[in-house]
């Protein structure tokens, strides 16, 4: 969505992932211009990323924007009703995730978020650069973190404790980038989005009560997400840095929360 909605706009937009054929298949359907180029590569290697940087390095030479949207969710609790049995919940969260369950989740939210983003920095000054030569007001480069609602949950229904903790981890470290890299006048936000249709919720959310029951009553949708992204992106929201921006139809509201 996020991709399709910076294409669609004008943008050159390298989909990075694992498997080549869905990034092929995604820019064959969603593509307007054809410029919505696949690069296979694995987020959570630092050769990959070391790789895809050279690639795009050599064909652009710099970066404007980089959306850090890769993310896995693992260790998801299926169970809440506990009737006052304490075993049955203890049960439940030594069983939900496993100690891999962990370090897998965070491998991609965490440390795959840090190790892209220190990545792409020299390119992504390399884009500020090329546009202070012909406009000292340019719109400044820019780190897209995607986190999640879910990082700001203190309910008692989390839908899986390492996700929930690995997105409280990414949205804090978005937070701290925008003041590593303010001398380079490279901005880093935050888009914290609830219930999207997508390989991770399919089957699991989308056609259930847990979407239809928001404030708003409905998943979301792409031009929920490509607003939020295309305003950080533009010139109308390049006085934004170090921010989290929601999108979720009112869910959090739900919620007792830390927002
Ligand atoms: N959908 C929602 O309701 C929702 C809500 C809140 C937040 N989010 C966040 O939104 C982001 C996108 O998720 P989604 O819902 O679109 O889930 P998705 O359909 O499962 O997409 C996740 C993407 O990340 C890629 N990916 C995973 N591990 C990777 C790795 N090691 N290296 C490179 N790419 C990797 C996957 O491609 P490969 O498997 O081919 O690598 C896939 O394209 C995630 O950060 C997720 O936590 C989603």
């Amino acid at each position: 969505m996020i991709a399709t909605a910076l294409e669609h706009n004008g943008a050159t937009v390298y989909i990075v992932g694992r498997r080549l054929p869905v990034l092929e298949k995604a820019a064959k359907e969603r593509s307007r211009y054809g410029r919505m180029l696949p690069l296979q590569g694995d987020i959570t290697s630092r050769e990959s990323l070391l790789v895809i940087v050279d690639i795009i390095r050599q064909r652009h030479g710099y970066i404007d924007l980089l959306v850090n949207n890769a993310g896995v969710a693992q260790g998801i609790i299926r169970k809440y009703d506990h009737q006052g049995d304490i075993r049955s919940l203890q049960d439940t969260l030594w069983n939900a995730a496993s100690p891999q369950d962990f370090t897998d989740v965070f491998d991609a939210n965490v440390t795959g978020v840090y190790y892209c983003t220190v990545a792409f920095l020299e390119l992504l000054h390399d884009g500020n650069v090329r546009r202070s030569r012909t406009d000292p007001h340019h719109v400044t480069s820019q780190v897209i973190t995607v986190s999640s609602v879910a990082a700001f949950r203190r309910d008692d229904r989390p839908y899986s404790i390492p996700y929930t903790l690995s997105k409280v981890a990414s949205t804090h470290m978005s937070k701290m980038f925008a003041n590593i890299l303010k001398d380079w006048k490279i901005r880093s936000n935050v888009i914290a989005p609830g219930i999207f249709p997508s390989e991770m919720t399919n089957g699991l959310i989308p056609d259930s009560h847990v979407a239809r029951d928001v404030p708003l009553q409905r998943a979301g949708k792409l031009e929920d997400i490509a607003g939020l992204t295309l305003f950080l992106a533009s010139k109308a929201g390049s006085y934004v840095d170090g921010t989290v921006h929601i999108t979720d139809g009112g869910r959090l509201s739900m919620f007792s929360s830390t927002y």
